[in-house]
């Protein structure tokens, strides 16, 4: 079957689709069934799904106002970046809002090439930023080198691919002109990898050194993912400025967001601000920002993927004493992988008996993460139950027993 419309990130006739018909908790429904939400869409649905209170507040914010223009004032707007702010670490005093996480990552380098005067930047290759041209410049991975010659001046380094310790001291004392160094807190798409103890503190060093800004982005580990509202509180540092997106408005709004300190912010007070768009703090989605925040905190969702944490690793560990071949199990919150040392066609058919046992998950291929494994990745709502978490560990183990 043809469709009058584009699949991201593959070749048209490979495509798979599923038909979205609704959804509940940790459950959505497709015309071949009911699935377990195992990886929270992609990775935005961490409110789980059909939200009452977030669907009564979309439909409270059409019914008062629906448009917009980048420069009117409305309480949605306001009570969104307010909401942000409370939960930015202190000192954090203004918000750029955006469309989604790779304009968020493209607004951030903006902002740090204005304060800074400088215009480089350094990222990992084991990363990912977002598809617009600077984002996509950022990132490390086969996303980049497939739309290469990106924007000038990004400096790869290696950190934490196969283990390797941080390059981003030494880059930062032989390079001149970096505006930024852009990092997730925990890697997610590309693996889930997570920083050893003092990795980020010994980055943030170097860059006061430097003079560089430390942007963390915290579009899929921020919201509660890892345990934490922003994944960075993990490390004990303050970054300069944090982008946003995903579990910003739950994927039910779109919405980015960059959060900056107010030491670069108050460059702006006389400098002039280049960055905009029409849809800014479009109505619909700082409404859905503000109303998940809320639904944050009233439901105590952070809390609770911190304390799912246990029974998520377990489940992961429990998958490599299974199979040999599923190693290094690892994870934060309720975001976590494990590698698969399976062939592609291996990769493959269990790629397709989650989809028969309804289980939705990530199953990162061999040539994807330019490894010679693949990997699951999970990333669930955070509203999933302890007994649901068991049911999905239950049926992958059994799709995993297919290869
Ligand atoms: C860490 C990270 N940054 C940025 C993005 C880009 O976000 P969006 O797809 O909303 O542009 C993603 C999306 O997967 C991401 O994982």
């Amino acid at each position: 079957m043809t469709h009058p419309f584009f699949f991201t990130w593959s070749a048209q006739q490979n495509a798979k689709p599923l038909t979205l018909l609704g959804g509940e908790g940790a459950h959505f429904d497709t015309d071949e069934g009911r699935f377990l939400d195992l990886g929270s869409l992609v990775y935005q649905a961490n409110l789980g799904h059909g939200h009452p209170k977030m669907i009564q507040a979309l439909q409270d914010q059409v019914a008062s106002l629906s448009l917009t223009m980048p420069s009117a004032l409305y309480p949605a707007k306001t009570e969104a970046a307010e909401a942000l702010l409370q939960k930015a670490p202190e000192g954090f005093s203004k918000v750029f809002f955006c469309l989604g996480g790779a304009e968020a990552n493209e607004n951030a380098l903006k902002i740090a090439r204005l304060h800074t005067g400088r215009y480089k930047a350094i990222a990992r290759y084991r990363s990912y930023h977002g598809a617009t041209m600077g984002a996509v410049s950022l990132t490390g991975d086969w996303r980049r080198t497939a739309v290469e010659p990106g924007i000038p001046g990004v400096i790869h380094v290696l950190d934490l691919d196969r283990g390797a310790p941080t390059q981003i001291p030494r880059t930062l004392e032989l390079e001149e002109n970096v505006a930024a160094v852009f990092l997730e807190p925990i890697v997610g798409a590309n693996g889930v990898l997570i920083p050893p103890p003092g990795y980020f503190q010994e980055i943030r060093e170097a860059c006061d050194r430097a003079g560089a800004l430390l942007v963390v982005d915290e579009v899929l580990t921020g919201f509660g993912r890892t345990g934490k509202f922003f994944a960075h509180e993990h490390e004990g540092i303050t970054p300069d400025i944090i982008t946003c997106g995903k579990g910003l408005t739950g994927g039910y709004g779109v919405l980015g967001a960059v959060l900056v300190h107010e030491r670069i912010a108050q460059t702006f007070e006389e400098t002039v601000l280049a960055c905009g768009l029409t849809q800014y703090a479009h109505p619909l989605g700082v409404a859905s920002a503000h109303a998940a925040i809320q639904v944050y905190d009233e439901e105590n969702l952070v809390e609770k993927a911190a304390a799912l944490e246990a029974p998520f690793l377990a489940g992961l560990q429990a998958l490599a004493d299974e199979f040999e071949f599923a190693r290094d199990p690892r994870g934060r919150g309720l975001l976590g992988a494990v590698d698969l040392h399976l062939s592609e066609e291996g990769l493959a058919k269990f790629k397709s008996a989650l989809r028969a046992a309804r289980i939705h998950a990530f199953v990162k291929g061999r040539k994807q993460l330019r490894e010679d494994n693949g990997a699951l990745v999970l990333a669930p709502p955070l509203c999933i139950s302890e007994e649901e978490l068991s049911d999905g560990f239950t049926r992958i183990s059994q799709a995993l027993r297919t290869v």
